[in-house]
């Protein structure tokens, strides 16, 4: 099963690298997310990029002068980060890319970074549900003290409403109601091996067995979540383009904008 992951990340290296710049919509859940990182994270420090993939978050982090090491499980999206961290010249501050699970994040010592982020969904990608604790458990246990944990992961409500929009095909398949009913897909489709998380099932993860406090839930692409194509419309008018993403950002945290969302991100802190 983990084997299918690897190699649908391996074949989809240059789509994941331009995923969160490719439109509008997909820019709101990299900007979103960004906003969320400048409100918590400290001045500078040491950040683990864990599931970085092609390394966006760490290119970005990199440039305004955080050190971070980057982990990923697809050695393809590593190689890629590596040439892309070379040409921005940013190598010194990236100091270390290294292949790995956050199942397992042993090679790294208790209290070790300044800030962990896990973002765009490798946490769903973890199929079994006590692989998910261990793999939270371990992004906390590596953050010092008081230090923000980012996680965002794909939400199984917004994927119900994908189906109805796109793939009403598949609404027959006993794939949909295994979705529904538990959030897991295996790679039956044009997708790889995914968990779509509920809301509050997200929250459990962190705060069942950790001791870290959760501050805050948001949803990455908000309100007009699915919405894409009108989203990518209404960018084309800057005017009311600006007045939705003041809506999107009075929204996304609440709770029923957070469970529909495609990405839902939460931002926890660690106690002790
Ligand atoms: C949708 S991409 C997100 C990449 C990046 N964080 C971003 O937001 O652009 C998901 C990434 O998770 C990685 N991944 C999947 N399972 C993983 C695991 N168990 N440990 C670490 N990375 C994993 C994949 O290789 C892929 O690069």
């Amino acid at each position: 099963m983990t084997r299918s992951i690897k190699r649908f990340y391996s074949g989809y290296v240059k789509k994941e690298w331009a995923r969160l710049q490719s439109d509008p919509y997909r820019r709101l859940e990299f900007d979103t997310t960004f906003e969320f990182l400048k409100r918590y994270l400290p001045e500078n420090g040491l950040i683990l990029d864990a599931g970085g993939g092609p390394g966006r978050y760490t290119i970005e982090l990199a440039k305004k002068g955080y050190d971070v090491v980057l982990l990923d499980y697809t050695p393809a999206n590593l190689r890629f980060a590596k040439k892309q961290i070379r040409k921005e010249g940013l190598g010194e501050r990236v100091e270390e890319i290294v292949e790995g699970s956050i199942v397992n994040l042993s090679r790294f010592s208790d209290d070790a970074f300044d800030a962990v982020i896990c973002l765009g969904g490798p946490l769903s990608h973890v199929i079994r549900e006590g692989d998910r604790s261990k793999a939270v458990s371990e992004l906390v246990r590596v953050a010092k003290i008081r230090s923000p944990i980012f996680i965002s992961v794909m939400s199984r409500l917004a994927v119900l409403a994908t189906e109805l929009r796109y793939f009403q095909d598949e609404i027959q398949l006993p794939l949909f109601k295994r979705v529904r009913d538990s959030g897991d897909y295996f790679g039956e489709r044009d997708f790889t091996t995914t968990h779509f998380f509920l809301p509050e099932e997200l929250r459990q993860s962190v705060e069942k067995g950790n001791d870290a406090e959760v501050l805050e839930m948001a949803g990455l692409e908000g309100i007009g979540s699915v919405h894409k194509e009108e989203m990518n419309e209404l960018a084309k008018n800057p005017r009311r383009w600006k007045i939705w993403l003041e809506t999107h950002y009075k929204t996304c945290t609440h709770p029923s904008v957070v469970g529909l969302s495609e990405h839902i991100l939460i931002v926890c802190r660690k106690k002790s």
